[in-house]
């Protein structure tokens, strides 16, 4: 049976980019693979340096992975910070790591090129990543485009130790589906809470369709033809339409007649649909947060269980044993 692992740090609400193209892969993964999903708290540590932010964003990660069907049953959900073997990892990882490496990640490189002062941990971010994978030997780590780089240099390190140090690592695969690689945001870029063009899952319903309805479209009037192929609404509205409502929605885009604002509607319809239910059970969720620790603790022993064994082979391997 495969094993599957994937985080996501707790900075910010999440948005549709998020959950088409790492939730919902990961918690399709429950039906048929082992499933392990941790919150990235070190890892956000190198973007927020504000502690009641960081716990509320934490405890906000745990309740929408709740409310999005995550079975605690069938995935090990922990916080990273719980599982502290990883830290140790990512220095044993560090020492075969070239510096050229790090230097040419794309997600380092932009932040720099935006001014975000580099401090080591930034460097360090995906040394620490290639730990949190290793540590639980996955075979995927599903995530979208943006983290495939990332997953890559994970794939380097631990090529690299088995072959200074014999075999210690799984090498693993990113899993990016093609379909949800990069979901727009409603100015068209990839949706990030960076750029903030995001439509939240769980935002308020009536915040959330106010953001559908500015959704960038280009300028043809209403009774002109559409096409579907090349508008953001259709992009995210296909993401969430049976294939039957896919079809008719780009049927009537070709046509002409509907306007845009039409198809809006009819996407604001559908993300509702979708997410009020999942809503409901994170209002509930969040009356329970005893029942929420206890999930990310079991979590925790579970990933620290497997961590632990993987650390000790990697400290024998260098010699610390
Ligand atoms: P953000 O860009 O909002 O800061 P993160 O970098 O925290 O998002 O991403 C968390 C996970 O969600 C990663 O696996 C990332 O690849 C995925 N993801 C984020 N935005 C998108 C998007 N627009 N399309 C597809 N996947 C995305
Ligand atoms: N870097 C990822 C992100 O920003 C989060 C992350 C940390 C992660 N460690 C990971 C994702 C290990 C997959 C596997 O989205």
């Amino acid at each position: 049976m495969k094993r599957i692992l994937s985080g996501i740090q707790p900075s910010g609400k999440l948005h549709l980019g998020n959950y088409f193209g790492m939730m919902k892969p990961c918690l399709e993964w429950q039906a048929q693979g082992e499933v392990f999903l941790f919150i990235a708290n070190y890892h956000a540590l190198t973007s927020i340096s504000d502690a009641a932010f960081l716990r509320q964003a934490t405890t906000d990660v745990a309740l929408d992975f709740l409310a999005c069907g995550l079975d605690p049953e069938k995935t090990a959900f922990y916080r990273q910070s719980d599982v502290p073997e990883v830290m140790e990892l990512s220095w044993l990882l560090s020492t075969v790591t070239p510096m050229g490496l790090l230097e040419r990640c794309h997600s380092f490189k932009d932040k720099i090129a935006k001014g975000i002062a580099a401090n080591h941990a930034l460097f360090a971010y995906p040394v620490l990543m290639a730990a949190d994978i290793l540590a639980v030997n996955s075979n995927v780590v599903p995530v979208g485009k943006d983290q495939k780089q990332h997953v890559e240099v994970t794939r380097d390190i631990a090529g690299k130790f088995n072959q200074q140090f014999g075999e210690t690592f799984v090498i693993p695969d990113p899993q990016i589906r093609a379909e949800v690689a990069v979901v727009p945001g409603i100015d068209g870029e990839k949706m990030s809470k960076s750029y903030n063009n995001t439509i939240e899952i769980f935002g308020e319903a009536k915040a959330t369709t106010k953001r559908i309805m500015s959704i960038k479209t280009d300028s043809k009037g209403l009774a002109d033809p559409k096409d579907p192929d090349t508008d953001n609404v259709f992009a995210l509205y296909k993401l969430l339409a049976t294939e039957a409502q896919r079809e008719e929605m780009a049927a009537r885009y070709r046509a002409g007649g509907m306007g845009y604002g039409d198809a809006k509607k009819a996407l604001a319809a559908l993300v509702e649909n979708h997410f009020g239910p999942m809503r409901a059970k994170r209002e509930e969720l969040a009356k329970n947060m005893d029942y929420v620790e206890g999930v990310l603790k079991r979590g925790a022993e579970r990933a620290k269980a497997v961590a632990h064994e993987t650390l000790k082979k990697a400290r024998k391997a260098v010699g610390l044993e």
